[in-house]
């Protein structure tokens, strides 16, 4: 199986994405790290680990990380995710200890150990991610590659042009889309499909796991801010999205293309622009994510979440 690092910041689809990633049988997650960005990091840290402890994962280390954005102050988003980041269930007092080592540490090691280059899914803002190639680069040739839900080739979901993680910290991301570290985008356009059904709650609640029970009281509160801030009841999950291009690549149709960020935009910083017709005749530097399948993508989360506590 394909060892992986998931670098993320809980939040309830980052929440979907550890499960994925921890129970998927073509994935190898060998740590966590978490940033501050839906909420902050004394939050997400603590997040990532409480949702460990409910699927019974105990082995994979998790390291806290940037507190905020490279050169920015941290934006949040306490309205989709409750003032915690995991608004709806009782959280349990997390068991799987907060590792000593800094997130870019934990990389950096995880890398060093591993007998074959780790591929990087991020889920947040690009931030650890970032610092690691700023202050690591020596370790640019152990990762495999790094997949990132954000962006988008359409509107943004945090200003009119751009996603909330592209925007929380564009600078990181300019600095690894620049790194030469084979990277994808997994961004709205697609994971905007990724909705959450009656049927698909269904599902997760029959597993009659503790996952599933905890998932289930997420995707409550989830699907209902949702409704509230943008319309959709059916609140699309994008993190798990990222995770399947790893998990099960049939599922996401990627286009190599040219990605730019936009760092100095007045109504459009962090905004992603997909240069699809190479109107500006670039080198191609980027996977784009395109098209999902739907199904295919249910059934893949399905099946991990089902080999968990
Ligand atoms: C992204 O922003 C966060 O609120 C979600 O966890 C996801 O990573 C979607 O724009
Ligand atoms: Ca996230």
């Amino acid at each position: 199986s394909l060892p992986v690092i998931l670098d993320c910041d809980p939040g309830h689809d980052d929440v979907f994405a550890l499960w994925f990633a921890a129970g998927h049988p073509t994935l190898d997650l060998r740590a966590v790290t978490t940033v501050g960005g839906n909420v902050p990091l004394e939050f997400t840290q603590h997040n990532a680990r409480v949702a460990l402890t409910v699927a019974g994962v105990t082995d994979v280390p998790v390291a806290a990380g940037a507190s905020g954005p490279l050169e920015r102050a941290l934006q949040t988003a306490e309205w989709i995710h409750g003032a915690n980041g995991l608004g709806g269930p009782e959280p349990p007092e997390p068991t799987v200890p907060l590792d000593p080592r800094t997130a870019t540490e934990l990389m950096a090691d995880t890398l060093a150990e591993a007998s074959e280059p780790v591929a990087i899914i991020a889920t947040g803002p690009i931030t650890n991610v970032a610092v690691l190639l700023r202050d690591r680069p020596e370790l640019a040739p152990r990762i495999r590659e790094i997949v990132w839900m954000g962006g988008s080739t359409e509107r943004g979901n945090a200003t009119p042009y751009a996603e909330f993680n592209a925007l929380v910290d564009p600078e990181a991301l300019d600095l690894v889309v620049r790194s030469g570290v084979p990277f994808t985008m997994v961004g709205l356009n697609v994971t905007h499909t990724a909705l959450v059904t009656g049927a698909v709650r269904s599902r997760i609640a029959a597993l009659g796991s503790r996952t599933g029970a905890f998932g289930d009281e997420l995707l409550d509160f989830f699907c209902r801010t949702n409704d509230e801030v943008f319309g959709m009841p059916d609140g699309p999950l994008h993190d798990p999205v990222a995770v399947a291009v790893l998990a099960d690549p049939g599922c996401v149709e990627v286009v190599r293309t040219r990605l730019d960020i936009e760092l100095a935009g007045t109504e459009t910083a962090g905004a992603t622009s997909v240069d699809f017709d190479g109107m500006l005749r670039r080198e191609p530097n980027a996977n784009v994510a395109v098209a999902l399948d739907v199904p295919r993508f249910w059934d893949a989360v399905l099946e991990a979440l089902a080999r968990l506590g």
